[in-house]
């Protein structure tokens, strides 16, 4: 038997160049040596309360991205969270075993609710703020119970394997907590205790455009696999730098090393070998490499922005996408469901 994979990304806007080295062309390239579930994290985007008028139009684009970037529906099950109501009742039936403390203390759940409460300073006792906060600003039990939420996800097709970046390895680790806290509780050896994919090497981070940090929605240093080529080419000729090197040799500032990092990643060797040798004699002009960088992730993200446009417009091919997606997605999930229904002692009449 393969081993089940899973991710998801929450549909909260356009993949960019981050998540397409990060995430999507992993996946693609697990779909065929597992058997891997991939899908769009649409309940997850609603505890940050989302323009109702937007939130299909984002499920939809980061589906289109999905299939553009080369998930292939024949390989790895590919579907959207709220296609599967079985989700929803695990949910409710894991909560019972989930502490509110340590809810409290996830460190994603205490950013958003120092943002969706609007303070600034970053006190790490925001407990009795929430508590003793009128209704007004109020912080929604969905954003407590979200790594719940993301536990289901993954513990509801008992994957194995957890593609995720660090900043979801907590929610991976609390897991790992609940599903050894189900089996110990009623005694069953049911749910594998799923751990993060390691590709080996080196993990891969792209820089964002702003001189420092990684690539980030919220940063607003993104390159989208959506951009058009003057915008993108103007994204990048404005990236940040620094004055240049002043003596041969020189250590890079992060900067000019995150240039080199996006160039490493779609540029050829070469032209990596000859950006260098320009930099440590000291003829490096920035504009120059910066040219080039745009040129070269315009050959990456062209064929894909094009299969992407193809893709959204053809909404009877979208609609059988996920239709089959939640047809497998709908039968993995019922069974685990009907056996913690079993096991927590609920039965049928
Ligand atoms: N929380 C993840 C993120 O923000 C998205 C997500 C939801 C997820 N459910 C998941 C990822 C299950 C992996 C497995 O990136």
């Amino acid at each position: 038997m393969k081993e089940i994979v899973l991710s998801g990304i929450r549909a909260t806007g356009q993949l960019h160049l981050g998540n397409y080295y990060g995430a999507l062309s992993k996946f693609v390239k697990m779909q065929n040596d597992y058997n891997s579930y991939f899908f769009i994290a649409d309940l997850h985007a609603l505890t940050t309360h989302p323009d109702p008028k937007i939130l299909h139009s984002n499920v939809k684009s980061i589906l289109s991205e999905y299939l553009a970037a080369g998930l292939d529906p024949e390989k790895s099950t590919i579907f959207v969270q709220s296609d599967i109501p079985e989700i929803a009742e695990m949910y409710l039936l894991l909560n019972m075993h989930v502490g509110i403390g340590e809810l409290m203390r996830t460190t994603s759940f205490k950013d958003k609710a120092r943002k969706q409460l609007g303070i600034t300073s970053d006190s790490d006792n925001i407990e009795s703020e929430i508590i003793g906060n009128d209704s007004n600003k109020r912080v929604n039990a969905g954003l407590l119970t979200y790594p719940t939420l993301m536990a289901v996800d993954i513990l509801i097709h008992r994957a194995h394997k957890v593609p995720v970046g660090k900043d979801q390895e907590q929610h991976l680790e609390m897991t790992r907590r609940f599903a050894r806290r189900f089996n110990a509780f009623y005694g069953v050896d049911y749910f594998p205790e799923p751990t993060n994919f390691d590709f080996g090497g080196a993990p891969i981070k792209v820089p964002g455009l702003d001189g420092s940090g990684k690539m980030g929605k919220s940063e607003g240093n993104c390159i989208y696999l959506l951009d058009e080529d003057k915008v993108l080419r103007k994204k990048v000729m404005r990236a940040v730098t620094d004055e240049g090197p002043q003596a041969p040799n020189s250590p890079m500032t992060e900067p000019i090393v995150n240039l080199f990092t996006l160039l490493e990643l779609v540029s050829a060797p070469d032209v990596v070998e000859h950006f260098r040798n320009a930099y440590n004699d000291c003829s490096i002009r920035y504009g120059d490499l910066k040219k080039q960088l745009a040129e070269d992730i315009l050959k990456v993200t062209t064929p894909i922005r094009e299969r992407i446009l193809d893709i959204q417009n053809d909404d009877a091919y979208l609609s059988r996408v996920v239709r089959m997606g939640a047809e497998k997605a709908r039968e993995s999930a019922a069974k685990t469901l009907a056996d913690v229904r079993e096991i927590m002692g609920i039965k049928k009449f």
